[in-house]
C-alpha cells in the first residue's frame, strides 16, 4: 500500500461522499412517512422506530436491517417496515415493525421480501420474534404479488413457535383480515385499549356479507379480544404500557443461550479502524490488501494471564505461502473465535479454491464461524487455468461453502463478480448475515467486460450471417449497457432488493460483526464432517 498523503486523501474524500450518500438514503427510509408522520403523532401515537426505542434495553445498540428494502421500486425505501435485531430484557430478539404512517402500513412485495428475510434470520440463529403490529394489510394495487406467497408469513409464526422460539405480537393499531393472523399465530398476544383493531372484515364488509349492523370495537377491540374472544392475552392501556408488558413477557421467556460463551475479556484492534477510510480504494482496480481491515476489525493482542489464554497474535495466517491471492487465518472478534477468507487480489486461482476448500473443512472440524471478506473479480479464465482444472478447483470450493455447516458472515468490502460471489459465500449460499461496504460492486462480470462480451458476440453473430458490423452504431449501445451494469451493481441496487441485510460505514464492521456473532451463540455450533464428493 503507498502511503503518500494525496492518495490517502483522495480514499478518504471519495468514501466520505459515498457515506454521506448513503446517510442521505438511510434517511429516506426515516422519512419514508413524509406529511403522515405528523399526523400520526397528532393522533398521539409513537412511530415505528419510538416503538423499538422504547422496546429495547436502554444503552443498547439495535442493528437494524435491510433498512433500504425497495430502494429503486415504486415503493418507499424500506418497504413500510422497520426490522432489525434489539436487546430485550437481556434478550436478543428479531424485532419487526410496521411503519404505520407509510400506505397504512400496508405491505408491499418488498415489504414480504424483508419481512421473510427477518424471519429466516430469527430462524437460523434461533431468536424470538417480537411483531410491533400496525398495517392496513396487503398493499392492494399489488396484492397479486403478495396474496399468494404472503401466506409464508404466517406459517412462519406458527414454526418458529413449534421449535420453541416464541412469538409475541403488539397490536398498536389495524390488523385486519389477514394481517389478523399476525396476532393469531403469535404465542403472546398484547393489544393497544381503543386502538387496536383485529378482525377478519372490518363493519362495511360484515354488512355487505351478512347484513349484520357492527362497529370497529365490538368486532375486533383490544377489551373485547382481551375480555371475550381471548385472542389478546394483555390489554395495554397505551402504547406505553404495551411495551412494558412486551418486555415483561420477554423477562419471563427464560432464555438461555445455548451456544458457546466468548471470551470476556479482549482488547480492541490493533490498528484504528478509522484508517479504513484512507485505504479502500476508490477504484475497484487498485489492490487493497485485505490484512488493512482484518487488523482493524478483530480482537488486538491481549496478555493472557498466568492460566493462559489472551490473544497473542490477533491474526495467524494459514498457508500464507500457497494460494496467496486468497488471504485465510484465524482470529476473534469480541472473543468470537473465527475464520477468515479474503480476496487478496481479485482473481481466484487453483490453488486459492483448493486452499478456501482445506480452510472451510478446517473451521468445520472445529466448529467455528467463517467470515468471507469479498473483493473478487472471479475465477481465473484462460487455456492454461482451464486445463489445469480451473471449474473442478472452483466447483470444491463452492462445494466446500455450500456443505459447510458453521455460520458464515460475508463482508462485500469490494468487487464481488462471477462465481466469485458464490464461491466467497454471496447471498445465494445463505449466509447468517451479508453486509456490503459502499465501495461494493456485484454482477455477473464488471460492466467493461460485459460490453466487451455482448460486442464480440454481436460481431460474430453479424460475420455469421454475412452482414456487416456496425461499429459505430454499437458503441452506443455499449456505452448504455456498461453504464446500465455499473448501475445495476452498486450496493443500493442489491440492498433495495433485498440481496443483503445492509449498507454499513466500514468503520462499523467490528460492531455489526460482533453483534452478529453475538447472536449466533443463541445455539451451539456444530460443523459439517459430511461434504459433497470433491472433484480432485
Ligand atoms: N393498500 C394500498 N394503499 C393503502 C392501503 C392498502 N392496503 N391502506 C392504506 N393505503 C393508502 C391510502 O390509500 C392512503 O394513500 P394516499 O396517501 O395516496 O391518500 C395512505 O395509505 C394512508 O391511508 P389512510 O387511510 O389515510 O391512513 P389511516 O392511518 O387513516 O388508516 C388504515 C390506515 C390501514 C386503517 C386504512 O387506510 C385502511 O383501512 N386501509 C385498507 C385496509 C384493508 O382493507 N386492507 C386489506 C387487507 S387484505
Amino acid at each position: 500500500m503507498t502511503t503518500t498523503e494525496a492518495p490517502e486523501q483522495a480514499r478518504r474524500s471519495a468514501m466520505e461522499a459515498k457515506l454521506a450518500d448513503l446517510h442521505a438514503e438511510q434517511t429516506k427510509a426515516v422519512e419514508a412517512g413524509g406529511k403522515y408522520i405528523a399526523r400520526h403523532q397528532e393522533r398521539g401515537k409513537l412511530t415505528a422506530r419510538e416503538r423499538i426505542d422504547l422496546l429495547v434495553d436502554e444503552g443498547s445498540a439495535f442493528l437494524e436491517l435491510m433498512p433500504l428494502a425497495g430502494w429503486g421500486s415504486d415503493f418507499a425505501v424500506g418497504a413500510s417496515l422497520v426490522t432489525g435485531i434489539g436487546v430485550v430484557e437481556g434478550v436478543e430478539c428479531m424485532i419487526v415493525a410496521n411503519d404505520p404512517t407509510v400506505k397504512g402500513g400496508a405491505l408491499n412485495p418488498w415489504s414480504l421480501r424483508k419481512n421473510f428475510r427477518a424471519a429466516e434470520i430469527a430462524e437460523k440463529n434461533f431468536l424470538p420474534t417480537i411483531n410491533l403490529t400496525e398495517s392496513g394489510g396487503a398493499d392492494l394495487p399489488t396484492q397479486k404479488e403478495i396474496f399468494i406467497p404472503g401466506g409464508r408469513g404466517f406459517r412462519d409464526l406458527t414454526r418458529a413457535s413449534a421449535r420453541k422460539q416464541p412469538t409475541i405480537s403488539v397490536v398498536f393499531g389495524n390488523s385486519t383480515a389477514g394481517g389478523a393472523y399476525v396476532p393469531g399465530m403469535s404465542d403472546y398476544v398484547i393489544m393497544v385499549k381503543e386502538q387496536a383493531k383485529v378482525f377478519l372484515a372490518g363493519p362495511p364488509l360484515v354488512k355487505m356479507a351478512t347484513g349484520e349492523e357492527s362497529d370497529d370495537e365490538t368486532l375486533g377491540g383490544a377489551e373485547m379480544h382481551s375480555r371475550i374472544s381471548g385472542s389478546s392475552d394483555f390489554l395495554a392501556v397505551d402504547e406505553h404500557d404495551a411495551i412494558r408488558l412486551a418486555r415483561r413477557t420477554v423477562a419471563r421467556l427464560n432464555w438461555r443461550k445455548q451456544g458457546a460463551v466468548p471470551a470476556t475479556t479482549y482488547a480492541e484492534p490493533d490498528l484504528d479502524p478509522e484508517d479504513l477510510l484512507d485505504l479502500i480504494p476508490t477504484d475497484l482496480k487498485e489492490p487493497f490488501d485485505p490484512r488493512e481491515a482484518i487488523l482493524r476489525i478483530v480482537d488486538g493482542v491481549s496478555p493472557g494471564s498466568a492460566a493462559g489464554g489472551g490473544n497473542e497474535v490477533a491474526f495467524d495466517e494459514f498457508k500464507p505461502l500457497y494460494g496467496t491471492a486468497l488471504c485465510v487465518g484465524w482470529a476473534q472478534l469480541h472473543g468470537h473465535p473465527i475464520g477468515i477468507l479474503a480476496n487478496a487480489r481479485g482473481v481466484l486461482m487453483s490453488e486459492e479454491a483448493q486452499k478456501a476448500a482445506q480452510f472451510i473443512q478446517l473451521a468445520n472440524q472445529k466448529d467455528t464461524p467463517l467470515l468471507f471478506l469479498h473483493n473478487t473479480t472471479g475465477y481465473m479464465v484462460g487455456a492454461e487455468y482451464e486445463q489445469g482444472g480451473i471449474i473442478k478447483h472452483g466447483a470444491m470450493m463452492i462445494n466446500a461453502v455450500s456443505n459447510s455447516k458453521v455460520p458464515h458472515l460475508t463482508v462485500i468490502m469490494g468487487a464481488s463478480y462471477g462465481a466469485g460471489n458464490y464461491g466467497m459465500n454471496g447471498r445465494a449460499y445463505d449466509p447468517r448475515f451479508l453486509f456490503t461496504w459502499p465501495s461494493a460492486k456485484s454482477s455477473v462480470m464488471g460492466p467493461a467486460q460485459l460490453a466487451g462480451v455482448l460486442e464480440i458476440v454481436a460481431r460474430e453473430s453479424a460475420e455469421k450471417k454475412g452482414q456487416p458490423f456496425d461499429a459505430e452504431g454499437f458503441a452506443a449501445v455499449k456505452a448504455m449497457v456498461e453504464a446500465q451494469i455499473e448501475e445495476q451493481s452498486l450496493p443500493y441496487v442489491l440492498s433495495g432488493m433485498v440481496y443483503d441485510d445492509g449498507v454499513i460505514d466500514p468503520r462499523d464492521t467490528r460492531t455489526v460483526l460482533g453483534i452478529c456473532l453475538s447472536v449466533i451463540d443463541n445455539q451451539p455450533i456444530e460443523g459439517a464432517m459430511n461434504f459433497g464428493v470433491f472433484r480432485m
